[in-house]
């Protein structure tokens, strides 16, 4: 039989620090770090560029057989997504990408369209994914699933400071709407909806920095594997 790779599930709303906590603690651990959402932002980002309505579930779907979606991981280490051979992985962090991402990813056709390649990554090798329906409907049996949460006022904190880190600034009212607005689209969607699973640890990061937050996922995982 074949040997069991281990899978470490973290799902969760928009700005949560999924994403840099999966890094670092992939990074920690010696694991391969899938960021699902990149995926679905790709997608999103090939109906912006087609001008493709990304609400209308059809005209989503007939996208799809056109789309070449790759996801490598460069010699930085870092995941890298290209859109039929051509590197993508700036273009789909463009604020207007979010809720492009946010809009495809609730038709079933693309969801669909998706799951093998998440699944055949974590057959392969050791991950730490994150996204909204990993330890619901990608990986039902990770060997630990994490969902992580914090206030939306906080978490609408913590992307305005990065906006404005980064230097294309919006107001902190902006950006909480647009954190409402995507929470409400992930988790009102009829297909894979973000929900916590039932067997899942919840972790509320509200009050905890970030080292904190990294020490908090070490150590429930940890406890539910030899590591
Ligand atoms: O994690 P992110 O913000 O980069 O994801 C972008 C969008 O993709 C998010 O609004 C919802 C969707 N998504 C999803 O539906 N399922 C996932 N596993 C990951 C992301």
């Amino acid at each position: 039989t074949a040997l069991k790779t281990i899978s470490i599930a973290i799902d969760g709303p928009s700005g949560a620090g999924k994403s840099t906590l999966a890094k670092s603690v992939s990074k920690t651990l010696g694991y391969l770090y899938v960021d699902t959402g990149a995926i679905y932002r790709t997608i999103g980002y090939a109906a912006f560029s087609k001008g493709v309505d990304p609400k209308d579930g059809e005209a989503a779907a007939a996208l799809l057989p056109e789309l070449e979606i790759g996801l490598h991981y460069g010699e930085d280490g870092l995941q890298h997504m290209t859109l039929n051979g051509a590197d993508v992985t700036d273009q789909i962090r463009l604020p207007e990408i979010s809720l492009y991402a946010s809009a495809v990813s609730a038709h079933p056709a693309v969801r669909a369209h998706l799951l093998e390649m998440q699944r055949k990554l974590a057959r392969e090798n050791n991950v730490v994914m994150d996204g909204r329906d990993i330890g619901t409907v990608v990986l039902p049996d990770a060997t630990v699933k994490i969902f992580l949460t914090a206030s939306v006022e906080e978490r609408a904190m913590r992307r305005f400071r990065e906006l404005e880190q980064r230097g294309t600034p919006e107001s902190y009212e902006k950006v909480l709407e647009e954190m409402r607005q995507r929470d409400y689209n992930d988790s009102h969607r009829a297909a894979a909806p973000l929900k916590q699973a039932e067997d899942a640890v919840l972790l509320d990061t509200t009050e905890l920095d970030f080292r904190q937050s990294e020490e908090a996922i070490l150590r429930i995982i940890r406890e539910r594997t030899s590591r």
